[in-house]
């Protein structure tokens, strides 16, 4: 069996000419972990399957975690978290942008950061997709990272960064708030969604891949607050503050991105250490289903400050 391979526009890769419903042979498997090393973004389109499929799939590219929010998780299958869009608890999720009302939104991130230990991965199988809208991003913060100057790389192995946990979008200092207004049942606290209150974390601005060594570099949107003592690479506080919006403003270039527009049976499995994803939402009331399987990781990428 030959896989067939297609690069994505920008980053990633389309993977077919398998059968996932078929004993996957150690041949095939390791070359499937090779082409998730190499794209740290691949999809699989077409793939009706069961969720069992799905859990065997997901273990060749390591054990698996069982989320920790349990009403959202499989009884059946406790490795399948079920992402839902239902109408009690889109009103949580919902918020206006230019006016529009979007559900879901979510600004770049990797999934547990906020705890610094980002779990390796998780794969995203779509259920029942929304017509339109409903998109997920992926960002490849290697590609993003080779691309940067080289005074820029040197001044980033000099800097370690904070990311401040917070439910409400607005105290986010690095996210596009132009046009952004809460929705009335926005969280405003963690224990609105029984979340607990996480201390800050700090990452190393440029983090090697604990799998393939590559570099990466450690910034997203979502909770990113500040620059560690500045002052020890020389820069004064306005001069993090632009590093911190440079650096931004440049994972955010299109040729580091690539979107996915869902169809029924489209999985897409990604490397949470090296690609970093955001959701642009769907409209109020449309129904979706996504299944998620998550890839635990065994490496700590982050330091939780302590809280004085
Ligand atoms: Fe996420």
């Amino acid at each position: 069996m030959t896989l067939k391979i297609t690069q994505l526009q920008s980053v990633g890769a389309e993977v077919s000419g398998f059968d996932i419903t078929q004993p996957i042979d150690d041949t095939l498997k390791s070359e499937l972990i090779s082409l998730w090393n190499e794209h740290a973004i691949l999809v699989f389109r077409g793939q009706n399957i069961e969720p069992e499929n799905q859990i065997e799939f997901s273990r060749i590219f390591g054990p698996l975690e069982v989320h920790p929010l349990q009403e959202t998780t499989s009884a059946e299958y406790p490795e399948l978290f079920m992402l839902v869009n239902e109408p009690e608890k889109e009103k949580y999720h919902t918020a206006s942008y230019n006016g529009e009302l979007m559900v879901g939104r979510l600004d770049w991130h990797r999934d547990l950061h906020y705890t610094g230990k980002p779990n390796r991965g998780a794969l995203l199988r779509s259920v029942v997709c929304a017509e339109k809208d409903g998109l997920t991003g992926f960002a490849d913060l290697g590609k993003a990272y080779d691309a940067l100057d080289a005074d820029t790389k040197a001044l980033l192995e000099k800097i370690e960064v904070v990311y401040c946990f917070s439910m409400q979008r607005r105290h986010m200092r690095y996210v596009d708030l132009e046009g952004y207004e809460p929705g009335p049942d926005s969280p405003t606290k963690p224990a609105d969604v029984n979340f607990p209150n996480f201390p800050d974390v700090a990452y190393p601005a440029v983090v090697t891949h604990p799998v393939t060594g590559r570099k990466i570099l450690e910034i997203c949107d979502q909770f990113l607050d500040r620059i560690i003592a500045p002052h020890k690479a020389d820069l004064c506080n306005d001069e993090a503050i632009e590093l911190l919006e440079r650096l931004v403003a440049h994972t955010r270039q299109p040729e580091f991105h690539y979107f996915h527009q869902w169809n029924e049976g489209d999985m897409v499995l990604w490397d949470n250490w090296r690609a970093t994803h955001n959701a642009t939402g769907t409209k109020p009331g449309v129904k979706r289903v996504i299944h998620r399987t998550t890839i635990a990781g065994d490496a700590t990428l982050g330091r939780v400050l302590e809280t004085s």
